[in-house]
């Protein structure tokens, strides 16, 4: 059920019948104070303005031809000529009722697009450090969110598996292969490249060895191939620990790496010059763009080609984006890399829009994200300034959930105290960072994540425990509970319900924006009402069989909206805690 698009086409309707031009946009939102209604129409100030009417009158014709029977049940006009809605209390009761019968709580199913997810993203031979972490969560509740409305999502690992640094690496590789200490060097990818970048810039021999070894392995020299393979599988297995870990739902499978781009780029580069977009230029080729200007003011020059041969991470981009349309079929495509990278995409962008590679009408959207820092507000670093690796930062959490679980719920042991502090240890480092505005910084701090109060992991998850916990103090036949009528009255339970019917237009939103920081304060939302319900409305002990029964399945409607909505950001549930 989307109410704000039912109200918006209603409002729509009354709108052209007034007279209005057809161009006009309704403007129907959720009102922000109770006396405004619980939704507004704000759109009809500039359709008077289009029609030369005063707004009041056309808000009173509006209001006149507005069909809202079964609806609404009063609506007003205010101020300059906003007209609020106050819904119908049997409309939202009919509709709660019919949100529970359904297993996806009534969610309209949606015109199913393509949406590729391009997230995560980190390098071969490197730790995934806290620099991915926040492509890696905020993209995977993307990915969620838009299957969940009924998308058909590609998950895009853009693996960083190619490029210059591999001669380095196979070579080292094979050294320390001879050596026999392999297994000890592989498992810390941060000592074993900094160990090849030393060999490389120190031993003149092994040098020469790295790039030899680029060349063959760029010809597709098997031996090269072999030892590239065995880099990259050896990081991805690492990575995909780390993946299970964080209950994120990339696999193997989803592994779109550079190097599966590579075979394109001459190809790609002979289009662009062909087209007359790419010249040469000291031996290297360059896309010009008048759109973007260097220091002096000229069109900036994009390399796309070295004078050396080799081809840049942005001519893999324009790659990827025409293989994303092109063999993928995307509808639109999502990037969530850092806000650094945003001048490299757009370029790539413009490269791929001007050469015809993807139509204007598939979007590629950039959604980034600003830098997690540490609580001096400086980048997020180690004591001793070196770079906190991902699985470090995870143990830490676990750690600390481990003592803070220990200490409030100290009834609980065992297996289910190992969910327990799994759930809320990496519920909490993700929730921290979904529940902000993904466009800013954000400041990393152990005590905000983990605190029982404010819209953070640990307290969503209590306000889980405490609706299930009603369906665990008495039997309660579900299917027998489903049959019943649901009669509303009370103040709070229509609140609570009205709120629960506006799930949909937030995960609409969310998928249109890419922003799940409006799930968590929508559920955190949804858990203040719930409380205030469940403090003036006895539920187990209510007045008579009707109430008891209808209030028990406002409350599974609450279980179940919360449960699918933090299902949509990937964050755990447990039962009691
Ligand atoms: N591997 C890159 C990095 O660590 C991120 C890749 C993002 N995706 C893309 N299509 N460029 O910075």
């Amino acid at each position: 059920m989307n109410i704000q698009a039912l109200l918006s086409e209603k409002v729509s309707q009354a709108l052209q019948a007034a007279g209005a031009p057809a161009d006009s946009e309704p403007q129907v939102r959720q009102s922000a104070k109770a006396q405004f209604g619980d939704y507004q129409a704000n759109g009809i100030m500039s359709a008077a303005k289009k029609l030369g009417m005063p707004p009041r009158q056309l808000a009173e014709k509006v209001v006149e031809l507005l069909a809202l029977d079964g609806i609404a049940s009063k609506t007003e006009i205010a101020g300059p000529g906003f007209i609020n809605i106050f819904l119908d209390r049997q409309f939202v009761t009919d509709h709660a009722d019919a949100a529970l019968k359904d297993a996806k709580l009534g969610l309209t199913p949606v015109k199913p697009q393509t949406i590729v997810i391009d997230y995560s993203a980190p390098n071969v031979a490197k730790a995934m450090h806290v620099g991915h972490i926040r492509s890696t969560i905020i993209g995977d509740a993307a990915a969620r969110v838009n299957e969940l409305l009924g998308h058909k999502v590609i998950r895009a690992n853009h693996l960083g598996d190619w490029g210059t640094q591999f001669g380095m690496l196979i070579a080292y590789l094979e050294k320390v292969q001879n050596e026999n200490s392999e297994e000890m060097q592989l498992s810390d990818f941060e000592e074993f490249y900094r160990a090849a970048k030393q060999h490389y810039d120190e031993d003149e021999e092994f040098a020469l060895r790295a790039r030899g070894y680029v060349v063959k392995l760029q010809s597709g020299d098997e031996y090269c191939l072999k030892m590239w393979r065995r880099l990259v599988d050896v990081t991805m297995t690492q990575n995909q620990q780390t993946y299970n870990r964080l209950n994120v739902t990339l696999t193997q499978d989803d592994v779109m790496g550079e190097s599966l781009y590579n075979p394109m780029l001459p190809g790609i580069v002979a289009d662009l010059q062909a087209k007359g977009l790419a010249v040469e230029s000291e031996g290297a080729i360059v896309v010009y763009l008048d759109e973007y200007k260097n220091k002096e003011g000229e069109p900036m020059g994009v390399i796309i080609r070295k004078k050396d041969g080799g081809y840049l991470y942005t001519t893999t981009d324009i790659a990827c984006a025409k293989y994303r349309y092109e063999t993928l079929k995307a509808d639109r495509v999502l990037y969530y890399i850092d806000s650094r990278q945003h001048q490299h995409l757009m370029q790539a962008w413009t490269i791929v829009r001007k050469a015809g590679y993807v139509p204007e009408s598939v979007p590629l959207e950039h959604h980034a994200f600003g830098m997690m820092l540490g609580k001096d507000g400086r980048p997020f670093k180690t004591r001793a300034g070196g770079t906190i690796s991902l699985s470090d930062l995870l143990d830490e959490a676990i750690s600390r959930s481990r003592a803070l679980i220990q200490e409030k719920s100290p009834h609980i042991t065992g297996e289910e105290l190992d969910a327990l502090v799994n759930a809320v240890g990496i519920g909490a480092v993700k929730y921290a960072d979904l529940s902000k505005s993904r466009t800013t910084d954000y400041i990393f701090d152990w005590d905000n994540m983990l605190a029982f109060e404010g819209n953070t992991a640990p307290y969503m998850q209590y306000a889980y425990t405490r609706v299930a916990s009603i369906f665990k103090r008495t039997e309660v036949d579900i299917d027998a509970l489903l049959a019943q009528p649901l009669v509303l009255a009370d103040d709070r339970e229509i609140a609570l319900a009205t709120r629960l019917l506006q799930f949909e237009e937030v995960l609409t939103t969310v998928s249109r924006e890419g922003t799940p920081h409006l799930t968590c304060a929508y559920l955190f939302d949804v858990a203040g009402l719930f409380s205030s319900f469940y403090e003036h409305c006895p539920i187990l002990n209510a007045e008579d069989e009707t109430t008891r029964q209808s209030r028990l399945k406002l409350a599974l409607l609450t279980q179940r909206t919360l449960k699918m909505g933090l299902d949509t950001l990937g964050i755990e549930t447990v039962e009691r805690m």
